[in-house]
């Protein structure tokens, strides 16, 4: 894979510095409820006060806006990123997707971002499969480095294009299941078992379009209704009653996922497989979640689901690697060279 050039090759003393975060954070009631994006961007923020950089303008995406909107104004994550790095030399932003030039990457926008400043780091990795103004548009009026978050998430996740300790055992679930088969198809070839479960392994059921064999779960917990209280039992895979829906893979599904997983060397693992959200239906994946904790080679979660599942269970420090890319993670596994990363030049 290529590798773009490092924002530790930029002289940054006395320049002002533009840099793209990825400060895409859930909100509740106007607070940021995750803040794992913000804290992944400090190490880039850090490096640049620390190098005498002039200025840090901070800019990112929030939420998916059409124009200016107040929900969306980007003051609460301000707030939080002042908080944790209190250094008058950062400033963050508006959202750029109130500029609508931000996302059909008018010239103009990129060059109202680029004025006033010196140097431009992309740190913006799970933004870094959009062609936008902020992304792509500013790298060509400005000279563009990588940032230290974008080049650690590329060396983690490139290694699992490229020689990998075996068994190597990809898990996929969620419901996104045309925006997965391309990176199924494009890594499920080199991996010894394809475990599949959530709505994936629904669609999957009856056809298999993959090139490969994929392990199917041989139970699911089935329910009368898609509600967090419905009624439910357990059910072979292939005989859903007529109505019903599997929300989850069942206990035997659980036990031998699991333990293909533990009996890894190299994981990824990327979709939930129920509806983890509502606690009868999370036990699946948190089985997912444990055995990929517990296997001992190089484990990789990425996806903003699978994600939250792994922090909200405590279990994000026995990971390899949690990618804060949802579909940047996807898109760059399909072996794709991401859009906000070919703007940069090389190293
Ligand atoms: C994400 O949350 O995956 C990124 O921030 C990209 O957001 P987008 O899908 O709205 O472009």
């Amino acid at each position: 894979m290529r590798k773009p050039r490092s924002v530790r090759e930029a002289d940054v003393a006395g320049r002002h510095v533009l840099v793209r975060a990825d400060l895409n954070v859930p909100l509740e009631e106007g607070r940021v409820a995750d803040d794992t994006r913000i804290e992944a961007s400090l190490p880039t923020l850090r490096y640049l006060v620390d190098q005498g950089a002039a200025e840090v303008a901070v800019c990112s995406h929030l939420g998916r806006p059409k124009g200016l909107d107040p929900a969306f104004e980007i003051a609460p994550v301000a707030g939080r990123l002042r908080e944790l790095l209190p250094d008058e030399r950062v400033r963050v932003l508006e959202n750029t997707r109130f500029d609508p030039g931000e996302t059909t990457n008018d010239p103009e926008s990129a060059k109202r971002l680029a004025e006033g400043m010196d140097l431009y780091v992309n740190d913006a990795f799970g933004s870094a499969h959009r062609a936008h103004a902020s992304t792509v548009g500013v790298a060509k009026l400005l000279p563009a480095y990588a940032g230290l978050l974008l080049e650690q998430e590329l060396e983690m996740l490139g290694k699992l294009l490229g020689e990998v300790e075996r068994p190597f055992v990809l898990v996929a679930g969620g419901a996104k299941v045309d925006d997965k088969l391309g990176v199924l198809e494009h890594l499920g070839g080199r991996a010894d078992e394809v475990l599949v479960g959530g709505k994936m392994a629904e669609e999957l059921r009856d056809e298999n379009p993959l090139p490969f064999p994929v392990e199917l779960p041989t139970d699911v917990v089935a329910a009368a209704a898609f509600a967090a209280d419905a009624e439910s039992r357990i059910v072979p895979y292939d005989v859903l009653p007529d109505g019903w829906l599997g929300l989850d893979v069942g206990p035997e599904s659980r036990t031998r996922f699991g333990e293909l997983i533990r009996g890894a060397r190299t994981v990824f693992w990327n979709g939930p497989m129920g509806v983890f959200e509502w606690p009868r239906f999370a036990e699946g994946t948190k089985a997912v979640a444990e055995a990929v904790a517990d296997a001992d080679g190089y484990t990789v979660v990425g996806g903003g689901d699978s994600v939250r599942a792994i922090q909200e269970l405590g279990l994000a420090e026995r990971v390899s690697w949690v990618s804060t890319g949802g579909g940047a993670s996807l898109e760059l596994l399909e072996g794709k060279e991401l859009p906000g990363v070919a703007a940069i030049p090389s190293a």
